[in-house]
């Protein structure tokens, strides 16, 4: 598609589009016990160790070595302590404009014996989700972040279909119970991403090697969406149901027929594979939008020419063509439930921001219909396996005092939110 690059950030979009910023539970609560807080605790020491192997090469190593190489990096421990300071953190969402917020709800609070749960945590979400529209914010909610409760890990997690039960058990209880009625919600995040790190490349918890394991995995959390949108339709009528889906954008590089077939070949296993086997029980996609791969005969090589703190590739203009692909493909509205950049200078979000929203327009003008625009991250927070260096937030936190700063890019997608909304 050719670059539309004058396309100027003109108020296009309809009253209800949302403008928002998105957290999940584990990256910025604080005080989890889940099997993730457990594997940080036994390998905190032994990653901080591998820091230079895994980072050196990394063109921030020199600025990030000290925290990488330290374990407490590893360790969520108190993370930024949203679980307590989340009513001042939507007065700073107000701040920026945010109209949306997404959010999550943590199942290892929940139910943190098997068959047991928490009136008291519940109270807490109905509290946090109350607030958060009282703020004058719509929350999408997410059920499922990659988290859950020891007790379902030792059954073997999504590994086992049989399992699904006690995730429908879980959603059933939050959304009979919880008394507050959500506009929007997410049962599984990126199912794909969660099964190939955590199940193949042994780089999450449980660092199981396989890829037949994966795939399954894979398939019965699209199975445990499948399972579950009928229950929360039951308790939450009026709710629009998905899952938020990471798809990368694929391309050939050259003009070769391999490079062309490999390209289809990806974008149908990474992209659509999951999507086709929930789309019938789904209200609206959610897109998570980080990567592009450009392909050459059978290999990924990207650019390589703008890259994050994480040395990923950016090239946040080919989210058009993605939208595009998939809304073609399913026809459902999409809504930007992630994207974003490792950004500690604050160098980059600026402008991915911005061509992320050249892209809805021209998205929009082909006919894809768009629900929202939800940047990864509000705050900065703590991410998975890497820890807390990565820098993703619209908003800084320093860990040791939990100061907030707005960043500067966020004043500017605040003072774009304002104009957008303000005209329409
Ligand atoms: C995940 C987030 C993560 C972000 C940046 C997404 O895949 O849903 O939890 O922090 O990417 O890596």
């Amino acid at each position: 598609m050719e670059s539309d690059k004058k396309t100027e950030l003109k108020p296009h979009f309809s009253k209800k589009f949302l403008w928002g910023a998105s957290v999940s539970t584990h990256q910025v609560e604080g005080g989890n016990h889940n099997q993730w807080s457990i594997w940080e605790l036994e390998t905190a020491v032994s990653r901080a160790k591998q820091a230079k192997e895994m980072y050196g090469h990394l063109p921030m190593w020199s600025e990030i070595s000290q925290q990488a190489q330290t374990p407490e990096n590893y360790v969520s421990g108190n993370a930024v302590e949203h679980y307590t300071r989340y009513k001042t953190d939507f007065a700073l969402a107000k701040t920026l404009h945010l109209t949306a917020m997404r959010s999550g709800i943590e199942w290892s609070r929940i139910e943190p014996q098997e068959g047991e749960f928490d009136e008291s945590a519940l109270q807490h979400y109905r509290e946090y989700f109350t607030e958060m529209k009282r703020q004058g914010i719509t929350p999408v909610v997410t059920l499922w972040h990659w988290t859950f409760p020891q007790w379902f890990a030792e059954k073997g997690g999504f590994k086992y279909r049989r399992n699904i039960t006690f995730f429908k058990r879980y959603v059933e209880y939050v959304s009979k119970n919880i008394g507050v009625d959500f506009p929007y919600i997410i049962t599984i995040n990126e199912p794909t991403v969660y099964a190939a790190i955590s199940y193949h490349e042994k780089r999450w918890p449980p660092e199981e090697h396989s890829k037949l394991v994966s795939l399954r995995v894979a398939f019965n959390l699209a199975r445990a969406h499948n399972r579950v949108y009928g229950v929360i339709k039951k308790y939450q009528p009026k709710s629009l149901v998905g899952i938020a889906h990471n798809c990368a954008y694929f391309y050939p590089g050259d003009n070769s027929r391999i490079s062309r077939l490999v390209a289809r070949v990806g974008h149908w296993f990474s992209n659509e594979m999951i999507i086709r086997r929930v789309n019938k029980k789904q209200d609206f996609m959610g897109l998570n939008f980080y990567f592009v791969n450009r392909v050459l005969g059978t290999k990924i090589h990207n650019p390589g020419d703008r890259r994050n703190d994480l040395g990923w590739d950016m090239q946040p203009e080919k989210l058009r063509d993605l939208l595009v692909q998939l809304y073609e493909k399913f026809q459902k509205p999409i809504m930007i439930t992630e994207t974003g950049v490792a950004d500690m200078h604050d160098q980059y979000r600026k402008w991915w921001i911005e061509e992320s929203i050249r892209s809805m327009y021209v998205a929009k003008g082909r006919g894809v219909k768009l629900l929202g625009y939800i940047h990864w991250s509000l705050l900065d927070n703590f991410e998975w396996a890497e820890g807390f260096w990565p820098r993703f937030g619209l908003i800084a936190v320093d860990r040791t005092t939990q100061h907030r700063t707005i960043r500067a890019s966020a004043r500017w997608y605040g003072r774009v939110i304002q104009r957008l909304t303000a005209t329409r």
